[in-house]
């Protein structure tokens, strides 16, 4: 049985914690979150001790793996200091603000010889799997035109609205499009060069980036995401590969199984619910890849190379959209 450590019980924590709870072989013996009640919900949903300190479970609790859901300036300190003590981490995209970080994080990991993978969940998503399979087959042919959208409200919900301060976040780019270059990345290969614009920070609640990706293939992305949607409006991703035989198109309005919507004040008065299988869950199914390799000592689905691989196109497109110049990579 594998014993796990969750470090940050906001948002990703609850939704990594309801994971585990379906997961066989898998224990959450420990939970931590500053704030207490935070830390009591999980820990009284996972049947394991609660921890306001760090330090103070580390010390006490025995667990192979710790799993960290804390804003995103916080990854690499902990990451660091629980690979240094031979955990192994799984740590909420994106790895790091600065390939610096990232970098010092994957060479600890190896230092270490820990198992080290970032929650680039759009792998594990059955529609982008899906995608991935027919593209990897030449379904479309070969692509040429690839154009992604991630937009939503302004996540609010964060513990002291740690998303707003984009030393602490990145800001759209870093924290919201790196899902799509990850992914882009992954199945179109590298890139050559990034062109982008963006909104914001002048603007701090509608952060928006639009950038233009130019793959070694030939191929080219737009890949958009946005903070600009205003409050309450339901979040959104799309797809669109367009190749030389076809294309491939997706929306996530248009695919959820069961969709309830409640007349409130509340930030997020909009629910789904995937009553189909809970093998679907992709959190769930990234964080069973992540156990897999764990226990049977082999590379991680998402490596920390390909972490800083999205990272570093994140920062290209924050760096065009402030000089207005095209960055080559
Ligand atoms: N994979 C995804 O789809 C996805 C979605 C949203 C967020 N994220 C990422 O997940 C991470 C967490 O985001 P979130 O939305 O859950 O944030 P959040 O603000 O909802 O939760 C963060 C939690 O960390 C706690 N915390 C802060 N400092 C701490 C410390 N020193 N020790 C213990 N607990 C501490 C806070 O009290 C809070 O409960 C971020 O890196 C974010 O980019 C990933």
């Amino acid at each position: 049985m594998i014993r796990i450590a969750l470090v940050g019980c906001g948002t990703m924590g609850e939704t990594h914690a309801h994971a585990y709870t379906s997961l066989e072989d898998a224990k959450v013996v420990a939970v931590c979150d500053i704030r207490s009640h935070h830390a009591e919900a999980l820990a009284s949903l996972l049947g394991c001790e609660a921890f306001t300190s760090y330090e103070e479970m580390k010390k006490k609790a025995d667990y192979d793996v710790l799993d960290i859901c804390l804003p995103t300036y916080l990854h690499s300190r902990y990451a660091i200091d629980a690979m240094k003590s031979g955990k192994h981490v799984f740590c909420e995209k994106p790895i790091a603000l600065t390939l610096e970080d990232a970098n010092r994080m994957v060479e600890t990991a190896e230092e270490n010889k820990v198992t080290f993978s970032v929650g680039h969940v759009l792998r594990f998503f059955p529609q982008y799997q899906t995608a991935a399979d027919q593209i990897k087959a030449g379904r479309i042919g070969t692509p040429a035109l690839l154009r992604t959208t991630r937009n939503q409200a302004f996540p609010g919900w964060s513990w002291e609205n740690w998303y707003q301060d984009l030393e602490k976040s990145g800001g759209p780019e870093v924290d919201l499009a790196i899902h799509d270059y990850d992914w882009l990345l992954c199945n179109f290969g590298p890139v050559t060069r990034v062109y982008a614009k963006n909104l914001g920070p002048k603007h701090p609640e509608q952060m928006h980036t639009l950038a233009i990706l130019r793959f070694a293939s030939g191929a080219m992305a737009h890949v958009e995401a946005s903070w600009a949607l205003p409050k309450g409006i339901e979040f959104r991703t799309t797809f669109e590969l367009v190749g030389t035989d076809g294309q491939l198109c997706y929306d996530s309005t248009r695919d959820c199984p069961l969709k309830t919507q409640l007349g409130s004040d509340e930030e997020v008065s909009l629910f789904y619910d995937n009553p189909l299988s809970e093998e679907m869950n992709p959190y769930r199914a990234e964080l069973a890849a992540f156990l897999h390799a764990v226990v049977h000592k082999t590379e991680p689905v998402v490596t920390a190379a390909e972490a800083i691989a999205a990272l570093h196109i994140a920062l290209a497109a924050k760096e065009s959209a402030r000089s207005g110049k095209v960055v080559r990579l």
